[in-house]
């Protein structure tokens, strides 16, 4: 269950502070090579940058400054004990004190909280410069071309962990107890379509399914013959990441390119969150935070349906509500959200505004 974590930032980590330690090995690159790294916001947009451009080291390129030849990428192995308490720190605030000795938290403050928390979920990204397939001596570790899903093949496995060392999110875990490796396997048997549930129909992994807090959504992406995202501008995902650009890699700087995507949240310290998705933090704030009319109507389909939705339509719907947002009106309108399914049929229809349900007087505990 280690592969599928949620830890509380600043402080939490699993393993304990595996993104302060990576972060330290690459700043220790770039001073060695008399580096500094920049991100640059400007002329992005483009498929290949939609946030800006990174010009650093990766951990690859750090691993050749650090020890040329020696490993493929920056990395360490935690040790045991880094491993043993995946709950650290959970639910734990940073805050300003008024003053030395003082602990207790800052009241609340607004746009930004000086006290503040929030929850990260992290699984495997299944990036596209895999580390831990890279490091693999034994190219035990693979990436389906179908769907990008990568795995360990457990035969060719034999326990070198170099792709524990190398994987930057520390998402590669070895097992003591059967000496191979084990990672997240992107649930394939039903990303194929091979649950009995929906006979054919490609479905989201377990952990996006079963989200009670509807916040994770799985997707395919149509692909280019070099490896990047084609043009798809129905596609729930291409809209969220290239065209809303609300959703964002974690730490990008590392050089994977992860693929998995975070919504940040708006009352954490910007710094904080620059660092850790990059430099498209303010517009995905600014922009979910007055959602227009086809964003808010795209993120109602999270957690509508088990099916993996390939494309969607949005119905305009009228006017239910108005407000003020700095000082600009803000509409809501109950449009209607509609997902398709790989074979362009109907799989979920969503409006923007919540069903009311009224109880019968005669059962009010039921619907
Ligand atoms: Fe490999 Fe780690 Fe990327 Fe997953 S997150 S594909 S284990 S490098
Ligand atoms: Fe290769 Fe990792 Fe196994 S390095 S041999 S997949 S432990």
């Amino acid at each position: 269950m280690w592969w599928n974590n949620v830890e509380t930032k600043p402080y939490g980590g699993y393993p304990r502070f595996w993104d302060i330690k990576i972060l330290s090995l690459l700043d220790e690159a770039h001073k060695k090579a008399e580096i500094e790294p920049r991100w640059s916001t400007s002329g992005s947009g483009g498929p290949e940058a939609p946030y800006g451009t990174y010009d650093g080291l990766t951990i690859f390129e750090g691993a050749e400054v650090d020890s040329p030849q020696s490993e493929i990428a920056l990395g360490y192995e935690p040790a045991d004990d880094e491993w043993a308490t995946p709950n650290m720190y959970e639910d734990t605030a940073t805050g300003a004190t008024s003053e030395a000795g003082d602990t207790s938290l800052a009241p609340t403050t607004l746009p930004e909280h000086d006290t503040w928390f929030f929850y990260l979920q992290r699984v495997c990204n299944h990036c596209n410069y895999a580390a831990c397939l890279a490091a693999c001596p034994r190219q035990a570790i693979y990436k389906r071309q179908e769907d990008g899903i990568v795995l360990v093949d457990q035969e060719r496995c034999r326990g070198y962990r170099k792709c524990v060392m190398a994987c930057p999110y520390k998402k590669a875990l070895y097992r003591p107890t059967t000496r191979v490796t084990e990672k997240c396997v992107g649930c394939y048997p039903r990303v194929e379509g091979n649950d009995p549930l929906f006979p054919g129909q490609p479905l989201e992994p377990r952990c996006m399914a079963a989200c009670p807090g509807k916040i994770r959504m799985q997707g395919l992406v149509k692909m280019n013959s070099d490896g990047t995202w084609a043009e798809d501008r129905s596609n729930p995902l291409y809209y969220l990441v290239h065209v809303a650009k609300v959703a964002l890699p974690l730490y990008p700087q590392l050089g994977t390119e992860p693929n998995g995507y975070y919504i940040p949240p708006r009352w954490v310290p910007r710094p904080y969150l620059r660092q850790m998705f990059g430099p498209g933090v303010d517009e995905a704030i600014e922009r979910y935070s007055s959602p227009d009319r086809e964003l808010l109507a795209v993120l109602q389909l999270f957690r509508a349906t088990q099916q993996i939705i390939f494309n969607y339509e949005i119905i305009q719907g009228p006017k239910v509500f108005e407000s003020t947002r700095d000082g600009k009106t803000w509409e809501m309108f109950d449009d209607t959200a509609i997902g398709y399914g790989k074979d362009g049929k109907e799989i979920v229809r969503v409006g923007v505004q919540e069903p009311m349900h009224h109880r019968p007087e005669k059962h009010p505990n039921s619907i």
